[in-house]
């Protein structure tokens, strides 16, 4: 049986990007890759790259706002970079405060939500204050999500919901029978947002460094040359234009 695709009626678009604003992924996953590299290249320390990173952060923020993406999930520490210097690993955890402090207004302004998904407990104490008062002053914008993957890491997300759904079984007395997709779903960190259907890694690496490894199963990947400090809204629409291009299966087939 052929699975129905959705048309693209490519004079649908947009005013100036030739986007078909009927093909907008709702959910659009990003590995920001190349803060190191972008730094080195220019002499400078490598937490200069991750500054700018955290500039870029604000552009794509605006344009996928613009654009109406509805989730953006951007992976900005995982479970595996304590391992990098601590000099480095500490201003990293510090650019969320610096974020929120100077970028704020304009969240609420354009009725952005900010969330996070990750092993939150393990941050330092100013990083959660600065987040949660993110997220208590855009708790019900309505607009963008901003999903911060921090301290995050997808095999210890599928352990934790496993042994969740482990002790909820034994303690119900349930058959583990009753664990289907959609259940084990609800166990994860990601449960409020639809899998992404667009993952994008910036700086040519071709890796998805144990990030959203369940729900990117059917995502169409993106790997863009920029490093992350020059991706910029042109490259995040080319990016956009090339998903558009693409014929999404789901093991299927398409129609001829
Ligand atoms: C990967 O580049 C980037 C990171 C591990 C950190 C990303 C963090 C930010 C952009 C800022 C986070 C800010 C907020 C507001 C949450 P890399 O250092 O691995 O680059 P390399 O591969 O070139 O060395």
């Amino acid at each position: 049986m052929f699975k129905k695709l959705k048309n693209k009626n490519k004079s649908e678009t947009n005013q100036n990007n030739d986007l078909d604003i009927h093909n907008i992924p709702e959910h659009v996953a990003i590995i920001m890759d190349g803060n190191g590299r972008w730094a080195k290249k220019r002499r400078m320390p490598r937490i200069k790259g991750h500054y700018e990173g955290m500039q870029t952060i604000k552009k794509i923020t605006r344009e996928a706002s613009n654009i109406g993406i509805k989730y953006l999930t951007l992976y900005a520490f995982s479970t595996e970079n304590w391992s990098r210097p601590e000099s480095e690993v500490n201003y990293i955890m510090n650019l969320p405060v610096n974020f929120i402090k100077t970028f704020l207004p304009e969240l609420i302004e354009k009725n952005v939500k900010v969330e996070t998904i990750g092993f939150y407990e393990g941050l330092p104490q100013s990083t959660i204050e600065a987040i949660d008062h993110a997220k208590a002053k855009t708790q019900h914008n309505t607009g963008l999500t901003l999903v911060f993957a921090i301290n995050y890491g997808g095999r210890a997300e599928i352990l934790q919901g496993v042994k969740a759904i482990c002790k909820e079984l034994q303690s119900n007395n349930q058959s583990s029978d009753i664990i289907d997709e959609e259940l084990f779903n609800r166990y994860l960190m990601t449960h409020k947002y639809p899998d992404p259907e667009l993952l994008i890694r910036t700086s040519g690496e071709q890796r998805i460094s144990n990030f959203l490894i369940w729900q990117a199963s059917y995502s169409e990947f993106i790997f863009n040359e920029k490093l992350w400090p020059d991706f910029d809204e042109n490259e995040l629409k080319e990016c956009l234009k090339i998903y558009q291009s693409r014929q999404r299966r789901f093991g299927g087939l398409s129609e001829e």
